[in-house]
């Protein structure tokens, strides 16, 4: 027996039944950090489980649950990064923050698209996606005591970074852009929080703002001393001529406010984890700190790719818009001429839909969820898995063809059948 096996003990110290001090085993079970255990419960995982259960049974689910692009990117952007990973120069660590060409990059399209001048250097870097950069921030920016507002409904992330962080989430309704104007200044009179984080277009509720909103979240940032996060992943995609602004385009803003930007949603590379975070250097630089701790940053091919993707793929985002805007049509119109009348967006990539009645009156959303996916064999995402305030709706995701929402609209007509129908007679 090696000596450290032996502990403090006298080396033949021995128990009347003959047991020596290293045969004792001190009961054991893994124990995470409170950290962990605090986290609120993943309320998705139900549907998921049970998507995953009728497609082993030989089932075809139609899956509207996720905001999971389906479409590939462009070809140019594929072999541009097979050209770059054949090149055996591009497989060693890259810089953590981004190559600064991709950070260039990403301030020409800034100043193109939202006339914002940024400095690749200080005001920009790239991120493992935006959900990474989001994370990694509120554990540069909070901790014990501290408190964030986001935004309610909630992409759990939001949240879950908050709660990762060990600092407090306020969610505040964000269905209602200038109440939750109204409401941030009220909880700041009694409780002060550190940022404000602010997404639109939204996921799940897909509410969208006009760059006066911002002046306004500027203002108040002013008055009450809080920090600002926007979460802008939607911002490529967008239907009607609507341009969602950015936050930074505001004067001033720069003194509150850094912006999350993703290559995951128009450019159709969520796989890839390609994301920005832009905007005030002294946030940036304490992102880019807590980053060099965790990450190496992207595989360089990928970041040399992406820099061809925004060069010369803005003709693709605008293109998969529209594809994401004929699948909005499709389903909005099909739901419509079953009787269930839902909020059609102006972007995003989710149709945020309330419960029709019957079901609103006498169910939950995730029985409704459940009740579609069994019923049906088409699976959406309960409004509840959102936060308290999603409960009475569900969220459809467009990554489903065309033909393949008509089918989802046909199964689901089917499934609510003639109660929906009564119910909007009714109604009408
Ligand atoms: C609001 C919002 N922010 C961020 C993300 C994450 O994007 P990324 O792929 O850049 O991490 C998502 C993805 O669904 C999202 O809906």
């Amino acid at each position: 027996m090696t000596d450290h096996l032996r502990g403090p003990a006298a080396p033949d110290a021995r128990a009347e039944d003959g047991t020596s001090p290293a045969d004792i085993e001190t009961p054991f079970e893994i124990s995470v950090s409170d950290r962990i255990k605090q986290l609120p419960p993943y309320l998705f995982a139900r549907i998921n489980q049970l998507t995953y259960q009728k497609r082993r049974a030989g089932n075809d689910v139609i899956d509207m649950s996720m905001g999971n692009p389906s479409d590939p990117p462009s070809q140019r952007v594929i072999d541009k990064l097979a050209e770059a990973a054949n090149d055996p120069r591009n497989h060693g660590y890259a810089p953590a923050l981004g190559i600064m060409s991709l950070r260039r990059e990403v301030a020409s399209r800034y100043l193109t698209k939202w006339g914002v001048r940024l400095d690749p250097e200080s005001e920009v870097i790239g991120t493992l996606g935006s959900k990474e950069g989001y994370g990694h921030l509120c554990l540069a920016l909070v901790g014990p005591g501290d408190a964030v507002v986001v935004p309610a409904p909630s992409y759990p992330a939001h949240v879950y970074g908050v709660a990762l962080a060990s600092a407090r989430a306020i969610p505040i309704d964000t269905t209602d852009p200038s109440r939750f104007l109204s409401d941030v200044a009220r909880t700041c009179e009694t409780d002060r929080p550190k940022i404000v984080v602010v997404n639109f277009p939204h996921n799940p509720t897909a509410t969208v703002v006009e760059a006066d909103f911002y002046r306004d979240v500027v203002k108040l940032a002013k008055r009450y001393g809080f920090m600002l996060v926007s979460d802008l992943a939607y911002a490529d995609v967008t239907f009607d001529g609507y341009v969602a602004p950015s936050l930074l385009s505001i004067e001033g803003a720069r003194k509150y406010a850094v912006e999350f930007t993703t290559m995951s949603k128009g450019f159709n590379m969520a796989g890839w984890r390609v994301g920005f975070c832009a905007g005030n250097r002294e946030i940036v630089r304490a992102l880019g700190t807590i980053k060099t701790y965790y990450d190496y940053g992207m595989f360089r091919p990928i970041q040399i790719a992406a820099i061809m993707a925004m060069r010369h793929g803005e003709a693709d985002v605008a293109a998969q818009s529209k594809v994401y805007q004929r699948r909005r049509d499709v389903l909005c119109d099909g739901l419509a001429r079953i009787g269930w009348q839902v909020t059609v967006p102006k972007a995003s990539m989710f149709v945020w839909a309330r419960m029709p009645e019957p079901f609103a009156s006498r169910m939950t959303s995730m029985d409704f969820a459940t009740k579609l996916l069994e019923e049906a064999d088409v699976a959406v995402s309960p409004g509840a898995g959102f936060g308290e305030s999603g409960e009475g709706h569900v969220r459809l995701a467009l990554i489903e063809n065309e033909n393949r929402l008509r089918q989802a609209v046909r199964q689901i007509g089917r499934a609510l059948g003639d109660e929906l129908k009564t119910a909007t007679a009714r109604a009408g």
